[in-house]
């Protein structure tokens, strides 16, 4: 049994936990640069609970993070903080502008840093301190050191660095009541994408899988409530917001597999949400882990108390919408993606570029 792991964030969940605990704001500086998308932020009322919080502490705010972070925003969010002499930055949000935070608070810390040496990963200062306030239940990101930056040319790119965990995280699931169902149940698959892929990468050790296994469980019957058509009670949005931490924490000690690898190309190159296009592959994702490690695929659909075909049929049912036409020689250009890709390299048996390919023509949909 192997249980290695390392997750230093002060993690507060429940309703009222940011107004619960403003010291864990004002104890970590000054002027915070807050960092947040157009609209969730104020719509959830996570930025009113913030600034009670700061309990009249001077701020600065930066609210243009967009659903795929860009590394030009979060460039020109540095150079605010550094105009106004920010000491640390809070992200609100979901995944997009937690990551931007991230992003922000080692660019923050060591201006006119290059995108070559910012993904390098060895920064002359230490990133400011960060504090993550989730608003969708899906990312994760307010338990883990990842960050996921659209770089300019359209990719994205993630870096890791324990540096860019946050020093204290806030999940209060009545932020997600706003949220579309739509949207909500893309989230939702984001974090069952985490948790599964997590399950099956080589990393895997018994904490994660308890936390995979226990993020498909709590998420899974209220993700069957959400797409019949039931409106979610707050109970609902409280076992999805805990789900996506406990998929966040899984993702922390493996990171993710090829789902998220091939998600990446639908959402630069097909405008595909994230949760959508990671989902897109899972059922290929499941064929060949039933494939190549048939004794473990048994037990994970044991251990989530799913069979294989209700659990598919939750992610077809989620997908029955979504179309995309792959041309063939977008596949071509694609190929290289595939070799040598560190997170599907993280999944069990030889999975060659071809195999990604094919992947990629079987979930190609003409257009009526
Ligand atoms: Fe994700």
């Amino acid at each position: 049994m192997n249980m290695t792991s390392y997750m230093p964030v002060r993690l507060f969940t429940g309703e009222g936990c940011v107004k619960a605990h403003p010291e864990e704001f004002q104890k970590l500086g000054k002027r915070p640069l807050i960092v947040t998308g157009r609209t969730s932020a104020k719509v959830s009322g996570a930025l009113d609970d913030v600034l009670e919080a700061l309990d009249g502490a001077p701020s600065v705010l930066f609210d243009r993070i967009s659903q795929n972070p860009l590394l030009t925003d979060c460039r020109e969010a540095a150079a605010l903080a550094l105009a106004n002499e920010c000491d640390y930055v809070i992200g609100i949000g979901g995944g997009s502008p937690l990551d931007a935070a991230k992003c922000v608070a080692v660019l923050a810390a060591n201006p006119g840093m290059t995108q070559e040496e910012l993904y390098s990963l060895k920064w002359p200062n230490t990133p400011l301190p960060i504090v993550a306030v989730g608003t969708s239940a899906g990312t994760g990101s307010e338990v883990t050191k990842v960050a996921v930056i659209t770089v300019p040319g359209g990719r994205k790119k993630s870096m890791h660095h324990v540096d860019m965990f946050p020093k204290a995280a806030f999940g209060d699931p009545a932020y997600t009541l706003s949220l579309s169902p739509e949207f909500t149940a893309s989230t939702a698959i984001d974090a069952i994408a985490h948790a599964t892929e997590s399950y099956f990468s080589r990393l895997a050790n018994d904490l994660s899988q308890t936390y995979a296994v226990k993020a498909n469980r709590l998420i899974l019957p209220v993700l069957e409530k959400l797409l019949s058509g039931d409106v979610l009670t707050l109970d609902d949005r409280s076992l999805l917001y805990h789900g996506s931490i406990y998929g966040g924490l899984a993702i922390n000690i493996t990171g993710t597999c090829l789902p998220h690898a091939m998600g990446y190309l639908l959402t630069e190159d097909y405008g595909i949400p994230h949760g959508n296009a990671c989902a897109v592959f899972l059922p290929a994702f499941i064929r060949i882990n039933r494939t190549n490690v048939p004794d473990l695929t048994d037990r994970f659909f044991r251990e989530i108390g799913y069979s294989d075909e209700t659990w598919l049929q939750i992610v077809r049912t989620l997908l029955k919408d979504i179309c995309v036409t792959i041309e063939e020689d977008a596949i071509e250009k694609a190929h290289d993606r595939w070799i040598n890709n560190s997170s599907i390299k993280k999944g069990w048996g030889n999975i060659p570029a071809e195999m990604c390919d094919e992947i990629l023509r079987e979930i190609s949909k003409p257009k009526i």
